[in-house]
């Protein structure tokens, strides 16, 4: 509301040089114009002692001379009692601009950023895309998600409770194994701190708020569901790779091979890491799957893993480790 006053460019610093250029100015003429620093003529006193020059008289010094000098000082309280609310009322609006500014600025860099070094892979528009699997020998592309919709992907998630520090974690460590690289300078990449920041306010100004659709199951197989999206974490042949190996996962879980209800509390484990996804400080996350695949193709997954579980199975764990040989393949 006050802005034409001063036409403040915010984040400039043209409110403090506006006023100390007025108090140069209101001094100046208040010392030259009207106070001691008037001068009628250039030679006027010249050779008159300073202590000897004619100046006001005492009657003239005990009414017009002091009446100014009040005044002087009234407009001055004025002038500051006025100021200062009135600084105190702009400076708040000045600085949310600023602020505002400053973010316009980190999402226009993010942007030119983004497009440089992740639109390759994400998409352009951040819808999503694919990279080569770093496995030279494995020829499916390995998905890298949309970002447009990261938000509303992980809002109700039990694993990532702040998207955006999620969002910079990724960029400052990669995830290890995966095409995703970490772009922080702290892990090899050449991205400052500043620079994630942008890319990141970037991201988090385009999201359409929208949900993936669920994978079409019918048709498909426990195994199809397995190949497309889990095998690129677990191996082909589920011996591990970014995510532990999972022949022996329901015995990891309890499972004796003999009893149903150690059976079932073990797929009930493994349900719950498909529902839910997991991400330990540290490890590489193990995404959720309950937006991305239906109900149906979970259960069949499951299925799936049960059919393959071995007994006595291989230890946990060993990234891109040797595959296991072993009775799982058909
Ligand atoms: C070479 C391809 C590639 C490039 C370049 C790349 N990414 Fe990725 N990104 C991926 C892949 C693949 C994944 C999925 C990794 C996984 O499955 O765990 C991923 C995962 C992510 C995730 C996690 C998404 C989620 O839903 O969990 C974020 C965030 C991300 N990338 C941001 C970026 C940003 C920002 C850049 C640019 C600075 C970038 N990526 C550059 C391939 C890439
Ligand atoms: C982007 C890589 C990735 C994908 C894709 C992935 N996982 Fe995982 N998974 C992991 C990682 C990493 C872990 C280990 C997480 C941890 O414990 O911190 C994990 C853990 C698991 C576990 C728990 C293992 C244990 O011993 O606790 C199961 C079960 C599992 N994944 C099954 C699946 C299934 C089934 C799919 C496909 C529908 C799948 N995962 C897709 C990376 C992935």
């Amino acid at each position: 509301m006050l802005q034409p006053l001063f036409a403040v460019e915010a984040g400039g610093a043209t409110v403090p040089v506006t006023i100390l250029l007025v108090a140069l100015v209101g001094f100046g003429v208040a010392y030259f114009v009207v106070g001691p620093g008037k001068r009628k003529g250039p030679k006027r006193y010249g050779d008159i002692p300073l202590a000897m020059r004619p100046y006001h008289s005492d009657e003239e010094l005990e009414t017009t001379g002091m009446e100014r000098a009040m005044a002087w000082g009234v407009a001055l309280a004025v002038f500051a009692s006025l100021f200062l609310p009135l600084y105190w009322l702009i400076e708040p609006d000045r600085i949310e601009r600023a602020v505002d500014q400053f973010y316009e600025e980190d999402v226009a860099a993010g942007r030119a950023e983004y497009q440089n070094a992740c639109a390759s892979c994400h998409g352009v528009n951040l819808e999503g895309g694919s990279a080569p699997h770093p496995d030279p020998d494995v020829d499916t592309p390995w998905p890298a998600p949309a970002l447009d919709n990261i938000v509303a992907r992980y809002q109700d998630s039990e694993i990532v409770t702040d998207v955006q520090e999620f969002i910079i974690l990724t960029l400052v460590h990669g995830r290890n194994g995966t095409p995703m690289q970490a772009f922080g300078v702290a892990n090899g990449g050449t991205y400052s701190d500043n620079q994630l920041d942008q890319i990141t306010a970037y991201i988090l100004s385009v999201q359409t708020g929208e949900l993936p659709q669920a994978q079409e199951f019918v048709g498909r197989s426990g195994e199809d569901v397995y190949e497309n999206n889990c095998a690129r974490c677990h191996g082909q042949q589920a011996e591990g790779w970014v995510g532990p190996q999972l022949l022996n996962v329901f015995e990891r879980y309890g499972w004796t091979g003999e009893d149903d209800a150690s059976l079932e509390s073990a797929r009930a484990a493994v349900r719950q890491v498909l529902y839910e996804g997991r991400n330990l400080v540290g490890n590489a996350p193990m995404p959720a799957f309950d937006q991305e695949l239906t109900d149906d193709a979970i259960e069949a997954v499951i299925d799936h893993l049960q059919e393959i579980q071995q007994l006595d199975g291989p230890s946990f764990g060993q990234i891109g480790g040797d595959p296991v040989p072993g009775e799982e393949e058909d």
